[in-house]
């Protein structure tokens, strides 16, 4: 018998490979279930999986088990998962997904190339980097394109104060990212995703997580709600 929680964030993950579009609509936090989801990649039985799989029609269907399968064989055959704690995902408008993988040192980041069928194609690649190497990236690119609105280490300016637990309208990681990538339409928080690799939009996402829960002189106050997102902070 499978556990709910693990049902939900089997689904979950099946429905974002399936239709990226539906990604923003959840609230699971995937990150937080890494360990969880890497049972699942490892050891359960495609029947199974099959059987999890929420799509009414059989095509359908084996179209998800198709990808999940691949993206687990991809998985399996480049890296240790056993050696991985965090699970993400993201997408980009040009139809890539990127699978990340953390522990507190390191990450592997998967890119997959979708057709337009909504398939997972064999084009693949790995990115694999070290956490305090993309620490010092993300800072880096903090400086130079959000320092003017964020302040010093986050502090707040024009922008929110990015190191209280209050957020305007992030609720969890993935919008965070997403609150970077995209930005936020009819204010001054602009999308990156033209101007920073994914590389170094993750990078900056890393450092703007590690800034939340400083405590920073003078800091703005607290703008939105209070918030728990769930963030790791290394
Ligand atoms: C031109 C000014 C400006 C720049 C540059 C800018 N931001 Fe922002 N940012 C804002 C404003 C203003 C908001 C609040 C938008 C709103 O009111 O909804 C915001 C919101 C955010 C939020 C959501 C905060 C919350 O409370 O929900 C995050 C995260 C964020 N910015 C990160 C960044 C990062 C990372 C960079 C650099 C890559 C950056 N911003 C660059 C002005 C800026």
């Amino acid at each position: 018998m499978i556990h709910t929680n693990k049902l939900k964030l089997t689904l979950f993950f099946f429905v974002l490979l399936v239709n990226l579009n539906l990604f923003a609509q959840d609230t699971i936090n995937l990150y937080d279930k890494g360990q969880e989801i890497f049972d699942i990649m490892l050891s359960e039985t495609p029947e199974k999986i099959l059987h999890l799989v929420a799509e009414d029609d059989l095509d359908s269907k084996a179209a998800v088990l198709e990808s999940f399968l691949k993206v687990r064989e991809i998985l399996k055959s480049t890296t240790d998962l056993k050696n991985y704690k965090y699970f993400n995902t993201v997408s980009d408008t040009a139809g890539n997904i990127y699978i990340i993988l953390e522990n507190k040192k390191k990450f592997i980041t998967l890119k997959i190339k979708m057709n337009k069928q909504g398939k997972i194609s064999s084009e693949f690649k790995i990115i694999r980097g070290s956490i305090n190497d993309s620490l010092a990236l993300g800072k880096k690119i903090y400086q130079m394109k959000c320092f003017s609105c964020h302040g010093i280490d986050g502090k707040g300016s024009l922008g929110p104060n990015l190191t209280d637990n209050y957020w305007k309208y992030v609720n969890n990681e993935q919008e965070l990212f997403s609150a970077i990538k995209n930005g936020r339409k009819g204010t001054m928080m602009m999308s990156f995703e033209d101007y920073l690799t994914p590389e170094e939009l993750k990078a900056v996402f890393l450092y703007v997580k590690a800034l939340n829960g400083k405590k920073v002189p003078n800091a703005k106050k607290p703008e939105g709600k209070k918030k728990k997102i769930s963030l790791h902070v290394y």
